[in-house]
């Protein structure tokens, strides 16, 4: 008898793990873990990538295969399919204790169906739009085997140079919050244990975007006041939207690098904030804590992460082969394993993935989220949503060139990113063999529109990146055989993402001379920018009638395109970041401080806060977009002129008239500005917006309402306050807004 009682007492755990459905996951995982050894603990916090499609630069040792079905690897990332995912669970589950793995995989913004980079979505200012992007990109990936999406990127940037702008939700820290919480809930969907939910992941904490210079993985430098005030809150977002992992960033913040910074890890995220999901480390992100100067080896590097509070280690190894001698040698108290083997655990029990470790390899399933034309149409509407009409004044006819006639008869289509196919899908898409055959290019969007008796000249007037002009005389031939042209210029997509920051924002190679070149020719001329940031192109914005900035718009780019080109969709896009006039002005961004020399307008230099050699504005500031259309926007209300700190509500209303010749959108913004405080205040601040259709000639009220909650801040004790006094409150259509009145915020 006694030889069978661990037998008996293991197979009694096993049914509670494995059986009972009904004990949470957190009983269930202490439950297990009281059977793991510190080996099998330590694999849990393991994660390899696979060899294909890798995100960073790649370990080749050992025989992963083998890891996995000794119960030493908690996670792979890059692994897609229903198959491939099936294979490696399948040695998971040769594994003692048989834990499944999760796969995880950036989908940032789409899978099988790519949307709009995250910056040009953020360009709608349509939170459920964006949401419902985010459960498309999840039900795809899901039908893939994918458990875990890396993503929201939420991290708040104010610096275009820096290159992963195009992944997050740009400048402003309160529209980046709502964007969060809607990314959130559009992976996770109706909850984990569905199987088309993923888990998402609020990254990369933190401040990441602040990075001195614009300069990946750089140092970041900030007051704690700064760091809450600004940075923290679309994080703090995401967690009460019940993010299931964090991931940290490769940045060291105040001198200690993300990965082993305790007070953002533990002290805020899993103790005030009370979060109960874990944090993952980026790629190597512990490993390089030696580079770092922050750890003199893996075996120091492994301890300060592990105590700080980073759950997981992705790709550094350091977990791997130092933990158990860090428990050996009592450097880590057990306790803080099994507090990260917990908190994975709880996840794999929420997935589901202990009942059926292969629910989401499901052949069939995959089949039907191959090339979902469903899927497809709502990312021709976001991408045609996403894109801001920078420009489109009037002609000596005394019109505008935009919307083109669909009857146009010789269409001049110029530039090297018309035939782009997979370019649109810009950095952070998932490839598939298949992409250059589904993706609509822009050329194919144009084709697709214009009427079969007009006629289309190409040219592709240049590369994106070199000195070769010996394509700019068929171009100029070909705008000159035209009644119209249209430009299609940018950057290449891989010259922003990660790794990706420009000292220049200028058009890259000879674009901007070809440009010049073909506006010499006189014909009227429609410019889209292909980009996933901001750039400077100044000539361009002086002298070129008609500009749309068309970010990378994915599957159905050209078909995005084409329905605002020939006026199927009045654009409405709003710029979710400041774009500057040039690079010395960078940070740039609308929520600065007043400073005590403020200057009174874009010209002043008398001794005030200015260059002496540029204006003092940014060349389009944020939440400005143009339209088809014009709108009014008058009779600024308020219900009260005094808001009470306690309970007190105002309402802020205001008419909005559509003036113009087109039925359209407008983004009604409100800012608001706090005139004294116990510490400087910026000079605006977004705190609500409306997006609204209005079909011409109507006229339509809108409201908001503010509460004392809304202009909470920080203090120099870093603590969040309300201070009575005096407020001015501003609507308009973009950060530039003037029309303006005045509150009091009592006691
Ligand atoms: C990369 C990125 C991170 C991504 C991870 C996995 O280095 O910084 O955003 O999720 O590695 O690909």
């Amino acid at each position: 008898m006694k030889k069978f009682l661990p037998l008996l007492i293991l197979s009694l755990i096993c049914l509670s793990v494995f059986g009972q459905k009904k004990s949470s996951p957190a009983l269930r995982a202490d439950m297990l873990i009281r059977q793991m050894t510190l080996d099998e603990k330590i694999g849990q916090l393991n994660q390899y990538t696979s060899d294909r499609n890798a995100t960073g630069k790649i370990t080749a040792d050992g025989d992963k295969a083998n890891q996995v079905r000794q119960g030493k690897v908690g996670s792979m990332l890059n692994v897609v399919g229903a198959e491939e995912t099936r294979k490696l669970q399948e040695l998971a589950m040769q594994s003692r204790l048989k834990i499944p793995m999760i796969f995880g995989l950036d989908v940032i913004h789409g899978f099988r169906t790519t949307f709009p980079v995250p910056l040009a979505e953020t360009a709608t200012w349509d939170v459920a739009l964006m949401e419902k992007s985010a459960r498309i990109a999840a039900t795809e990936a899901a039908a893939y085997g994918i458990h875990w999406t890396f993503a929201p990127m939420v991290d708040v940037a104010r610096d275009p140079r820096w290159g992963r702008v195009m992944e997050g939700a740009g400048e402003d820290t309160y529209l980046g919050s709502l964007v969060a919480k809607a990314r959130v809930n559009g992976f996770q969907g109706n909850g984990l244990g569905n199987t088309d939910a993923v888990m998402a992941c609020a990254k990369h904490f933190a401040a990441y975007g602040a990075a001195v210079g614009g300069r990946d993985y750089n140092s970041v430098d900030m007051s704690l006041r700064q760091l809450n005030e600004t940075y923290l809150p679309p994080f703090k977002a995401a967690a009460e939207a019940n993010v299931a992992t964090f991931m940290n960033s490769f940045n060291d913040i105040n001198g200690i690098p993300a990965t082993a910074n305790k007070y953002i890890q533990r002290d805020l995220l899993k103790n005030q904030w009370n979060y109960k999901g874990f944090v993952v480390s980026d790629w190597g992100s512990i490993g390089e804590m030696v580079a770092h100067g922050y750890a003199k080896n893996g075996y120091e590097a492994a301890m300060k992460a592990i105590i700080a509070g980073s759950d997981m280690d992705m790709e550094s190894r350091c977990y791997r082969d130092h933990l158990k001698q860090l428990v050996l040698d009592k450097k880590v108290d057990i306790s803080i394993i099994n507090d990260a083997v917990k908190r994975i655990l709880i996840k794999k029990f929420e997935l589901g993935l202990f009942e059926d470790p292969y629910r989401f390899c499901n052949i069939e399933r995959e089949k039907q989220q191959t090339d979902n034309v469903a899927n497809r149409e709502v990312a021709r509407e976001i991408g045609k949503k996403s894109i801001v009409l920078l420009k489109n004044e009037k002609l000596s006819n005394g019109k505008t060139l935009l919307p083109l006639s669909k009857q146009t008869k010789r269409v001049a289509l110029i530039g090297p990113l018309f035939k782009a196919t997979t370019a649109n899908h810009g950095f952070w898409s998932v490839a598939f063999p298949d992409d250059t055959a589904r993706i609509v290019s822009q050329y194919q969007g144009i084709k697709n529109q214009l009427d079969k008796n007009s006629e289309i000249l190409y040219s592709k007037g240049c590369n994106i990146n070199d000195t070769d002009t010996s394509g700019f005389e068929a171009a100029i031939a070909t705008a000159k055989a035209a009644d119209v042209v249209i430009l299609s210029l940018g950057e290449a997509a891989d010259m922003s993402g990660e790794a990706k920051s420009r000292s220049s924002l200028q058009l890259p190679g000879v674009q901007e001379e070809l440009m010049k070149e073909i506006y010499k020719t006189g014909k009227p001329i429609v410019l889209l920018l292909n980009t996933g940031r901001p750039l400077i192109f100044n000539w361009a914005a002086d002298n070129i009638p008609a500009i749309l900035y068309t970010w990378w718009l994915g599957t159905e780019a050209g078909n995005s395109i084409a329905d605002v080109v020939f006026g199927d969709y009045n654009p409405a896009g709003k710029l979710p970041m400041s774009f500057p006039r040039t690079e010395g002005q960078i940070p740039i961004y609308y929520n600065h401080y007043s400073t005590g020399r403020p200057a009174k307008d874009e010209n002043d230099k008398n001794y005030v806060s200015a260059y002496i050699d540029l204006q003092n504005s940014p060349r389009f500031p944020f939440g400005y977009g143009l339209s088809y259309t014009k709108f009014n926007i008058s009779n600024l209300k308020l219900s009260a002129n005094e808001l009470a700190i306690n309970g007190g509500k105002l309402t802020v209303t205001v008419d909005v008239e559509n003036a113009g010749d087109y039925d359209g959108e407008e983004v009604v913004q409100l800012y608001v500005r706090d005139l004294f405080g116990c510490v400087v205040r910026p000079v605006k601040e977004l705190k609500g917006f409306k997006k609204l259709f209005l079909k011409k000639g109507e006229t339509q009220s809108v409201s908001f309402t503010l509460t004392a909650t809304d202009l909470k801040f920080y203090n120099d004790e870093v603590k969040l306050i309300n201070e009575a006094g005096d407020y001015e409150l501003f609507v308009g259509n973009s950060s530039d807004a003037h029309l303006k009145t005045k509150c009091k915020l009592t006691l």
